[in-house]
C-alpha cells in the first residue's frame, strides 16, 4: 500500500473485515490456495461499448479468439461409453465430442467430407458415424469406413479421408477442445489452476443439475455480470446480511492471463450495513426459511452456517469434511477461466457457469450447472441433461434444479438484456470500470485484446 493518505490507483479497499482476516479465525488449517492474494492494477481506461454490440468485433472474436482458446465442452461422465458423444457448438462451428475408445476422447469437426452435412445434430451413442445424406461412414476413431458407390470416387484416398479433429484434453473431469494446432497445451494454458483445485477433488463430482437459457445479451455482458460482487447492493439486496460484498478479494494477475478469481465471504454482513446485524438474520438469509436455525451461544453466524453445511455434506456423501475450512464450505470462491468458463472452488455443491455467443453479438447461451461430490462407495449418479428454459420461462422455474440461487439469477436477468439495450444508446459509448471491484472485467478485456488485436500474451503486464 502507498504510504500517502490517498491510495494509488487500484490500492483502495472497502472498509470492513477482509477475507484474509476471516481466514485468521478458522479453527482448522487454512490451505495455501486461500492464503494466496494476487493483484496487478490493470489500468483505468474506459472500455468501448462496441465490443458488446458490433458485428465486426463479434467476427474478430470468432476468427481470432474462439478458434484459438481452450473451451470446456462437457464433463467426462457425460460420455462414459465408447461411441457416446455430445455436439458442442460455438458460433458457426460444431464439434462431435466423442469417446472413441475406452481411454480416448476425440473432437471431430461436425461436417461430412462429402458435401458438408453435419454428421450429428444430437448427443447419443453410435457404433460408427454415418452421414444421413448419402451414407459416407467413418469409424469411431475417425478413419474412413465406407464410401457408397465407391466406383464413383476413385479420387478419394482413404488415408487422407479421416475426419479432421480439434485438440482435446481434460482437467478435473472436464473435457476441453481447442481448434488451434499451434496453441499452448491445456496445462500451459491453465498454468497452476489445477494445483489450486487439487483439494476439492473435481474428478469425483457429478453434474447434478444443468439449466440453460438464451438471453438477449452479448456473452461478455453475461460473464461480467458474474465476476464482481459490487452489484449485490443494488441488484441482490436481500443477500446483504450474509454477503461480504464490497470486501470481496479479487485475485487478478497479468501473469495468469487465462484465469482469475474472487472470494466473496459469506455468513458475514455487507460493509454497507451497520455493525450490529442480528446473527439469526445472517443465517436466515443463507438458509431456507423453513430451517429456522438459531446461532448457538459462543459461535459466530459464519461458523454456524459452516457447521450446518459440513453436517449436510457429510450426511449426503458419507465422506469426512472435518478438515474443510468454513471458507471452503460457504464462501463464493469463484474462478473465471478465459473466455467463458466459471468453476467455483471449495467443497459441496459447486456452481459452474458457461456463456457462449449464440449466433450474434446480441445473443448468448447462459448455462448454470451444479457439480456435487459423488457419494462414497456407491455408483456415480448419472449426470443431469441440460434443461433449456424457453424465452418465456424464468430462472425461478428451475427452482427444483437450482434451489434459492434461481431467484438470484432472475434478479440478474432484470439487468443483462437491459444492459445490452443501454449499450446501444450511450451518447459516449464507453464503460467506466472500477479499479478493484471490477478488475476481473479489465483482466478479461486485456486477455481478449491479446487475442483479437494480436498483442503477445507475454506483454500482458506492459
Ligand atoms: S453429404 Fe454426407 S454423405 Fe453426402
Ligand atoms: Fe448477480
Amino acid at each position: 500500500m502507498s504510504t500517502s493518505s490517498k491510495p494509488a490507483p487500484g490500492e483502495a479497499r472497502s472498509p470492513g473485515v477482509s477475507v484474509q482476516e476471516l481466514l485468521d479465525q478458522e479453527r482448522v488449517a487454512v490451505p495455501d490456495v486461500l492464503r494466496q492474494t494476487r493483484y496487478d492494477y490493470m489500468g483505468s481506461e474506459p472500455i468501448p461499448a462496441e465490443r458488446y454490440t458490433s458485428q465486426h468485433f463479434h467476427e474478430l472474436e470468432m476468427d481470432k479468439m474462439w478458434t484459438k482458446v481452450w473451451q470446456m465442452v462437457c464433463r467426462e461422465e457425460e460420455i462414459p461409453n465408447v461411441g457416446d458423444h455430445i455436439v458442442y457448438e460455438i458460433g458457426d462451428w460444431s464439434f462431435i465430442v466423442m469417446r472413441s475408445a475406452a481411454d480416448r476422447i476425440k473432437a471431430y469437426y461436425n461436417a461430412c467430407l462429402h458435401r458438408g452435412r453435419q454428421l450429428r445434430t444430437q448427443p447419443g451413442n453410435v457404433s460408427k458415424l454415418r452421414c444421413p445424406f448419402h451414407g459416407f461412414t467413418w469409424n469411431l476413431d475417425g478413419t474412413l469406413k465406407e464410401v457408397p458407390c465407391r466406383w464413383d470416387f476413385p479420387h478419394i484416398r482413404d488415408e487422407e479421408f479421416s475426419l479432421p479433429e480439434a485438440r482435446v484434453d481434460t482437467w478435473g473431469g472436464f473435457v476441453f477442445i481447442n481448434m488451434d494446432d499451434d496453441a499452448p497445451s491445456l496445462s500451459e494454458y491453465l498454468q497452476d489452476l489445477p494445483d489450486q483445485f487439487e483439494r476439492w477433488d473435481f474428478e469425483n463430482r457429478y453434474k447434478r443439475a444443468h439449466v440453460g437459457k438464451v438471453v438477449d445479451m452479448n456473452w461478455k455482458v453475461g460473464v461480467e455480470a458474474f465476476i464482481e460482487s459490487f452489484h449485490v447492493l443494488a441488484t441482490h439486496p436481500q443477500i446483504m446480511p450474509s454477503t461480504g460484498d464490497t470486501n470481496t478479494q479479487y485475485d487478478v494477475s497479468a501473469e495468469t492471463p487465462h484465469y482469475n478469481r474472487m472470494i466473496t465471504a459469506m455468513g458475514t454482513p455487507s460493509p454497507h450495513l451497520s455493525d450490529n446485524v442480528d446473527p439469526d438474520a445472517i443465517v436466515r438469509s443463507m438458509t431456507r426459511v423453513e430451517d429456522d436455525l438459531k446461532v448457538p451461544e459462543g459461535m459466530s453466524a459464519r461458523e454456524f452456517v459452516g457447521h450446518v453445511r459440513r453436517q449436510m455434506l457429510e450426511q449426503n456423501t458419507g465422506r469426512d469434511f472435518s478438515e474443510a475450512t468454513v471458507s471452503e464450505l460457504i464462501d463464493a470462491i469463484q474462478y473465471h477461466v478465459f473466455p467463458n468458463f466459471f468453476p467455483w472452488g471449495g467443497y459441496g455443491d459447486n456452481l459452474i457457469y458457461r456463456f457462449r455467443p449464440w449466433g450474434s453479438p446480441n445473443k448468448a447461451l447462459m448455462e448454470v450447472m451444479y457439480l456435487a461430490p459423488c457419494p462414497k462407495d456407491a455408483p456415480r449418479p448419472k449426470p443431469a441433461k441440460m434443461r433449456l428454459l424457453g424465452p418465456d420461462e424464468d430462472w425461478v422455474e428451475a427452482f427444483d434444479e437450482l434451489g434459492p440461487v434461481a431467484a438470484v439469477f432472475q434478479q440478474d436477468m432484470a439487468n443483462m438484456p437491459i444492459v445490452q439495450r443501454g449499450l446501444k444508446s450511450m451518447k459516449t459509448p464507453r464503460l467506466t470500470i472500477a479499479n478493484y471491484q471490477e478488475s476481473r472485467i479489465r483482466h478479461l478485456h486485456r486477455t481478449l485484446e491479446k487475442y483479437v488485436y494480436g498483442v503477445k500474451l507475454e506483454d500482458a503486464s506492459a
